[in-house]
């Protein structure tokens, strides 16, 4: 895996690129833009694709457990549906939810009853129900006071309560809420009631850290803009991801897929109990 000169390195040609081809066609333009091109050049090559996901993890942005403004509760009910609201366009903006129905829809057997796990305001659960004409449930720690209408949201502890059976579990942006061990707890959780969960989270890397500040405070609620920044230094890497979920399985006979998006946007680990 290169370090952090390969990265450097990498930085450098992609300056050198832009110089030269800016000695070419001379610019009309101002800084702004010329970050804007660097940025670009780093991140992806001739062809328009991303470098390999895998390659170039940022090993210097240390884990941060400091809590998000909502984990504090005591929020208006407006604003805390405002939140949500805008977190569920947001997964749909990033493909989040799409990537979820997909997982699903290639699961194998007959998906009749989907557990979300940290389903916030069942903004996912909703969708999966409208697209798939699945029956679905959803817990969190702190369920919408009202509840989610057509469907119901449990108050449950997903790490050490006993959950509710489904034949597919999903969780999305939940993972960063725990601590290493009790993200190994849930796993094993979830899989007494079900027989598959499709786990998708952030990942803590400075690509969706640095994209993430400069396009979210042009479209999302502060809170939003605050608690995403957060959740990305919250997140786990690639590689701590996946050793936890190997360590959740290990001895099981479980298995699991663990994929990462380009650019970084989303890591999914797919475990089959
Ligand atoms: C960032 S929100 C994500 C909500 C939703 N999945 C979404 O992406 O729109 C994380 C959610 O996980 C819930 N949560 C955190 N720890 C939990 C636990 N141990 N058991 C159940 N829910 C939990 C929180 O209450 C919160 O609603």
């Amino acid at each position: 895996m290169p370090g952090k000169a390969a990265v450097a390195v990498h930085i450098q040609l992609a300056s050198r690129k832009l110089t030269d081809s800016r000695r070419r066609n001379p610019p009309h333009t101002t800084h702004r833009v010329e970050f804007a091109d660097l940025l670009r050049a780093i991140l992806f090559d001739e062809t328009g694709m991303v470098g390999q996901p895998h390659e170039c993890h940022d090993t210097e942005m240390q884990r941060s457990f400091e809590a998000e403004i909502l984990d504090g509760g005591g929020q208006m009910p407006e604003m805390l549906e405002r939140a949500h609201v805008a977190l569920s366009r947001t997964h749909c903006v990033l493909g989040n939810h799409m990537a979820i129905l997909r997982a699903l829809r290639r699961d194998g057997q007959a998906v009749r009853r989907v557990l979300d796990i940290g389903c916030g305001h069942g903004g996912l659960l909703e969708k999966v129900r409208r697209k798939m004409g699945a029956e679905v449930l959803g817990v969190d720690l702190r369920p919408p006071k009202s509840g989610a209408g057509a469907f119901p949201i449990l108050k449950l502890d997903a790490v050490r309560e006993a959950l509710p059976p489904a034949d597919v579990a999903v969780s999305v942006c939940m993972v960063h809420h725990l601590h290493d061990e009790e993200f190994v707890e849930m796993i094993r959780n979830v899989g007494r009631t079900c027989r598959r969960f499709v786990i998708l989270d952030l990942v803590r890397h400075r690509v969706p850290l640095a994209l993430f500040s400069a396009v979210g405070p042009l479209c999302l609620p502060k809170v939003n803009v605050l608690d995403g920044r957060q959740s990305i230094r919250r997140a786990h890497t690639p590689e701590e991801f996946r050793a936890l979920v190997a360590r959740a399985v290990a001895g099981t006979g479980g298995s699991f897929r663990h994929t990462v998006a380009p650019l970084w946007i989303r890591q999914i680990a797919d475990v089959r109990y």
